[in-house]
């Protein structure tokens, strides 16, 4: 697989057969990406979560490109009733065997709600997102606190690279964040959630300087990671 960042938890990821997967599409409003809305084109589009910063413009990328949307099933039930077509729905701990990849989604200890009308609606539970596919396993672990089954989820897989939110306020900070590295055995890290907005300000350098056992990468917008 081929990996990039686009700034904040978004993350693009292309499989060797050629198969586009856009994960947390937060596009129109978000000050850092290098990404347009109009200029995407996934064949899949992955959400952790319905907070905004992470739904973000899916429905509209869904409408233009027919993208399938994998996410857990109060999400996707909520997008199909926005007229997405082409929806997945599963729940923490499922996995589903694609043509293109396996996608499981992990716990999260994280909201997911969306605001309507300004009432805030809770569609499911937040997730990480494991892909595997072209023997290779990337983990995008979404908005979460530190929990220690991340230790477990780090014995289960041999994870090649791990998408970690550092921006603290919303998520774990740096020195959790430290602690998932270690946990999760990642071989690659490149942090995510940070630098958005003045709450989640933080030093990505520090931060891989830190890193004990993984290569830790500070990604350059939409430039392949290597791992
Ligand atoms: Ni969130
Ligand atoms: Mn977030």
């Amino acid at each position: 697989m081929k990996a990039m960042y686009h700034g904040h938890s978004v993350v693009s990821i292309e499989t060797n057969g050629g198969v586009k997967l856009l994960i947390d599409p937060f596009i129109n409003r978000n000050p850092l990406t290098d990404l347009k809305v109009d200029e995407v084109n996934p064949d899949v589009i992955l959400v952790t979560h319905a907070h905004g910063d992470h739904l973000g413009d899916t429905v509209e990328i869904a409408k233009r490109t027919n993208a399938l949307v994998v996410s857990t099933v109060e999400i996707v039930n909520y997008l199909a009733s926005l007229g997405v077509e082409r929806v997945h729905g599963l729940q923490p701990g499922g996995a589903f065997a694609f043509d293109f990849a396996t996608i499981k989604l992990t716990q999260a200890i994280h909201g997911s709600s969306i605001e309507i009308d300004g009432l805030p609606y809770t569609l499911g539970l937040a997730t990480g997102i494991m892909i595997k596919a072209d023997n290779q396993t990337i983990y995008h672990v979404g908005d979460t606190a530190l929990f220690s089954d991340l230790k477990l989820i780090g014995e289960l897989n041999h994870i090649d690279l791990a998408f970690i939110p550092i921006g603290d306020n919303y998520t774990m900070g740096p020195e959790d964040a430290l602690l998932a590295a270690e946990w999760l055995k990642a071989k690659t890290v490149v942090p995510i959630h940070y630098n958005t907005m003045k709450e989640i300000e933080q030093d990505p350098h520090a931060f891989i300087n830190q890193l004990k056992d993984s290569k830790g990468i500070v990604a350059k917008l939409g430039e392949p990671i290597d791992f």
